[in-house]
């Protein structure tokens, strides 16, 4: 897609970080912006800021979690602005993960399953038909990591479960487009080089009711990008970070030229790529340097 102007762009968890960014970055190229999230007042603050941009948008309450609020989205669009052309699934959460895996609280993994896993699938069954549809070129986005889609980091067994599923499917998303010669371009979003300074880190903001933590102990300590900045000097490292703005334009510059890869990667983090393709082709045993961590 070399130009947005006009084109109608859904964002999932677009009230905050990669998603906010996204819907600047778009709505600043003259897309027409339909963001959803569960965060009442970032959805607020979000809102007020596109239209103080002079950017068309509609800001909705949408739970990535439930496919009926997926769908309900998809009409939200097609009611204010006739249409949709491109889709970002992009809504995540971390949950917090640290500990024994065995000794996880399975709400951790209900929580974190079912919006970075089921979040994808949502959206996939609530916008691909409408996508495929058109005759025009249009887009499907999935947010996904490098941990877990390109390496394992040791201490986030969940997170990176997740993000390895949503990025097979992506993948698969990807091939069955291709071979049914349908309109749909998709692409795989790794936010980064570094770690992305947005609200990830502090996700039990919006946890819901049902999934709190359990006093399982399972607390990592970590509820922000300075929280691991902190910790990491602990251990001697200077922690660097991407602002989301930067991720908006490395998506930005894939989209206009129809790439699968929305990848930014730095030289340790494709040595450590490279590593682990050896590792795994060499039949070694992994160790956590291999493997990402
Ligand atoms: N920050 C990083 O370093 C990093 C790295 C790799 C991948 N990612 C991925 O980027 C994506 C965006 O995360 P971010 O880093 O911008 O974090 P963020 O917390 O700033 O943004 C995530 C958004 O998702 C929303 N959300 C959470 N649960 C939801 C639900 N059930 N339904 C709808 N919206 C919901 C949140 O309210 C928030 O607005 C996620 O998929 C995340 O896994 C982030």
């Amino acid at each position: 897609m070399q130009d947005f102007t006009g084109k109608v762009a859904v964002i999932t968890g677009g009230a905050s970080g990669v998603g906010r960014s996204l819907a600047f970055a778009l709505g600043r190229r003259g897309a027409k912006i339909v963001v959803g999230d569960v965060d009442t007042a970032a959805m607020e603050q979000v809102d007020a800021d596109l239209r103080e941009a002079g950017i068309e948008a509609v800001v909705s309450h949408c739970d990535v979690t439930q496919l009926d609020s997926n769908i309900a989205l998809a009409e939200t669009a097609e009611a204010h602005f006739g249409g949709v052309q491109l889709v970002f699934a992009n809504a995540g959460i971390g949950a917090g993960e640290s500990g024994a895996l065995w000794d996880y609280s399975e709400k951790d993994w209900q929580w974190c399953l079912n919006v970075n896993l089921w979040g994808v699938i949502n959206a996939i069954r609530a916008f691909m038909p409408r996508l495929v549809a058109q005759s025009e070129t249009t887009h499907f986005v999935v947010t996904g990591s490098g941990n877990g889609a390109l390496l394992v980091y040791p201490d986030q067994p969940i997170y990176t479960a997740t993000k390895a599923a949503v990025h097979t499917i992506t993948e698969n998303l990807h091939y069955q487009v291709q071979a049914g010669g349908l309109p749909v371009k998709v692409s795989a979003l790794f936010p980064g080089p570094h770690i992305v300074d947005t609200g990830l880190f502090n996700s039990g903001r919006v946890r819901p009711e049902a999934l709190q933590k359990e006093s399982s102990g399972n607390e990592s300590g970590i509820n922000s990008v300075d929280d691991m900045k902190r910790m990491a000097a602990e251990f001697g490292i200077e922690l660097q970070t991407t602002h989301p703005d930067e991720v908006a334009e490395m998506a930005m510059e894939g989209l206009e030229k129809d790439a699968f890869w929305l990848l930014k990667t730095t030289p340790e983090t494709d040595a450590k790529i490279r590593a682990r393709c050896d590792m795994i082709m060499n039949r070694e045993t992994p160790v956590p340097d291999q493997v990402g961590g």
